[in-house]
């Protein structure tokens, strides 16, 4: 998830090379990082927090012509100096980095204990060095070793490798980024081209499964039975600002834009398309009677979503402000769980929120997208939503991560029989958040909207939280006046506020009762001049009042939000770009919200 440096050929200057490819790095967000070099033996030094604790840690005093860096953004263990990257074996001989999960690490963590191996970290990749110092062991090539670790792995990885006594660096990918730079007399290795844009700007582009070794500045590229790939070096025209986006103007586009690996993460592993059933480790046992929800902002939209989908599949659910929770009742039942939703895991209001529920007495559980946050660190479980790291202050990409972990916890606590259509929609949504993403005329309603007075949002059932999230979207990044409701609710009051000048964004999926009412409200609001943006999937005849259409694949009616909600950010986001906003630090906003 966070990135990856590597490089050969250097000679002296290795390590400045490592630590400046870090720091290129760095817009991933991370929360540790590490070096190693080879010079006949290994070198090593990692630090959790910012990247100037590890430059301080390793001085000048590292030397070798071969390296690779790391900065982690944890899934498997907390952010500590033993787990950061890289990695070791046993004998200290081979250092690894990676990004990624290793979905299979405890089975093959067990296989190579009861081997005798012993390990040093909670993380998933140091299965990864040990299983190429076995393979050493047994008269293999650094090369055969690292194919044949490769080889035991399920997940997701980009991998780098290096020995004491070898001046290469084997490397591979799957389902994560990693590419070659091609120097004159040196090769570097990245997850993304601003880790090296200052020394060459001639790269190679790995592909899924893909092998690479870059030794003393040449590099070769094999497929997985060792064929030699015959690859193109292209020129990079990028600067290295805008590479650190991958060519996005912001990082909320980019963000958006990743919306269909985020979803595949969050599901991978937990959800079984053959049985038709879901199954999530960190929930095992978990049988609530009642559950209260705790979350601010978007978080707490996820939240609204979550409460409702618990109380349609049965279980009493209610969604509270984090900072308004100290007033709540106590929830129902002895078995009672609160959760609290929270992409940094970090936020005061439900940090404290969830602190109140402890004292309570009552079982907690974080939904976070950081590993070894205070949340996951505070509560009794934890759900992550593995979204990725998020940098735009604006969510996007957490808020559909945690609309998707929400289905995997209705449907782990309460069975209540449609669990195979659930399971199906959401394992075609990222592919339809793919498909909406590359259809999408979000662009231009926001240029044909941009000089409006105001925003309106109405939405019923499941919508209502998607019409406050796309309302908190636009004031975010546009500064300009919007405001989300339930459909119904429009008339009795905020009716009065609706022109010609207030565009009105309505959310309709299906043709049941609930779109049949929605219509109803579009009407209401069309007949007083107001011009409507339909956002559908066509199954009712919202369009007929609109003025613009926002289409979304059709699915099953609880997956539907996270395909509208992700038109109105890219409505948000194209508003905001027209009038020249600061998109990815809106004024007066933090990332991370650490005061009550
Ligand atoms: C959303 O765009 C905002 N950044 C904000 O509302 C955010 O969702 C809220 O501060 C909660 O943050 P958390 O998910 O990290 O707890
Ligand atoms: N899963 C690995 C860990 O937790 C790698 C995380 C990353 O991609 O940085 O250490």
């Amino acid at each position: 998830m966070c990135g990856i440096i590597g490089c050969t050929g250097r000679a002296e200057d290795t390590l400045d090379v490592l630590l400046s490819g870090l720091e290129g790095l760095e817009y991933r967000g991370y929360d540790s990082a590490g070096v190693a070099l080879a010079n006949g033996s290994l070198e090593i030094c990692k630090r959790q927090g910012e990247l100037d604790r590890l430059q301080q840690a390793v001085g000048n005093s590292l030397r070798g012509p071969v390296g690779i860096g790391h900065t982690r953004w944890s899934t498997h263990g907390p952010p500590t100096d033993a787990n950061a990257h890289p990695h070791t074996d046993c004998t200290g001989n081979v250092a690894v980095v990676h990004n990624g999960i290793i979905e299979n690490y405890d089975e093959l963590k067990a296989e190579l204990h009861a081997r005798g191996h012993e390990f040093e970290s909670d993380t998933d990749t140091e299965v990864v060095p040990h299983l190429i110092e076995a393979a050493l062991a047994e008269g293999a090539s650094f090369e055969a070793a690292f194919r044949e670790a490769v080889s035991r792995l399920e997940g997701s990885y980009a991998l780098a490798a290096v020995t004491a006594d070898t001046e290469a660096i084997l490397a591979t990918r799957h389902d994560s980024p990693l590419v070659l730079g091609v120097g004159d007399d040196a090769a570097y290795l990245a997850s993304d081209v601003p880790a090296f844009l200052e020394y060459t700007d001639r790269v190679v582009y790995l592909e899924d499964d893909d092998f690479a070794r870059l030794e003393s500045g040449a590099w070769t590229v094999t497929d997985a039975d060792g064929q030699l790939l015959d690859k193109s070096v292209s020129r990079v025209e990028w600067d290295a600002e805008e590479t650190a986006k991958s060519g996005y103007d912001h990082y909320m586009l980019k963000e958006i834009h990743e919306q269909p690996r985020a979803l595949r993460k969050c599901l991978r592993g937990r959800v079984d398309e053959l049985t038709g059933s879901i199954q999530v480790d960190s929930l095992e046992g978990l049988s609530p009677s009642s559950v209260q929800f705790v979350a601010c902002g978007t978080s707490y939209h996820a939240a609204l979503y979550g409460a409702q989908t618990l109380r349609d599949a049965g279980i009493p659910a209610q969604a509270f402000l984090a900072s308004e929770y100290a007033t709540a009742p106590a929830p129902v039942g002895d078995d009672a769980l609160v959760v609290g939703v929270t992409q940094s895991g970090e936020t005061a209001d439900t940090l404290s929120a969830l602190r109140e529920a402890q004292r309570r007495g009552v079982e907690t559980l974080a939904m976070t997208n950081v590993v070894g946050s205070t949340a996951t660190r505070e509560c009794d479980r934890t759900l992550l939503i593995r979204a990725g790291p998020e940098i735009g202050v604006a969510a996007t990409k957490t808020f559909s991560s945690q609309v998707v972990a929400c289905n995997l916890l209705a449907a782990t606590i309460a069975d209540r029989g449609d669990s195979r259509e659930i399971v199906e929609a959401l394992r075609d949504l990222p592919g339809q958040v793919q498909e909406l993403l590359d259809a999408s005329r979000a662009e231009s309603v926001a240029k044909r909207f941009v000089d409006s007075e105001g925003y309106f949002f109405i939405g019923r059932g499941h919508h209502h939280p998607v019409a406050l999230e796309g309302a908190l979207k636009m004031k975010e990044i546009t500064y300009k006046h919007a405001e989300g409701f339930p459909a119904g609710e429009l008339k009795h009051g905020p009716l009065a506020l609706v022109t010609d000048q207030t565009p009105v964004f309505a959310v309709v999926t299906g043709d049941g009762e609930e779109a049949t009412k929605t219509v109803g409200n579009v009407k209401e609001v069309e007949a007083r001049d107001a011009p409507v943006v339909a956002v559908t999937d066509g199954a009712s005849d919202a369009s007929r009042y609109a003025e613009a259409v926002l289409e979304i694949p059709e699915t099953h009616p609880q997956v539907a939000p996270v395909l509208a909600n992700v038109q109105l950010q890219l409505v948000a986001y194209h508003v905001a770009n027209e009038l020249g906003r600061s998109i990815d630090k809106p004024r007066n906003l933090a990332k991370s919200v650490t005061v009550e």
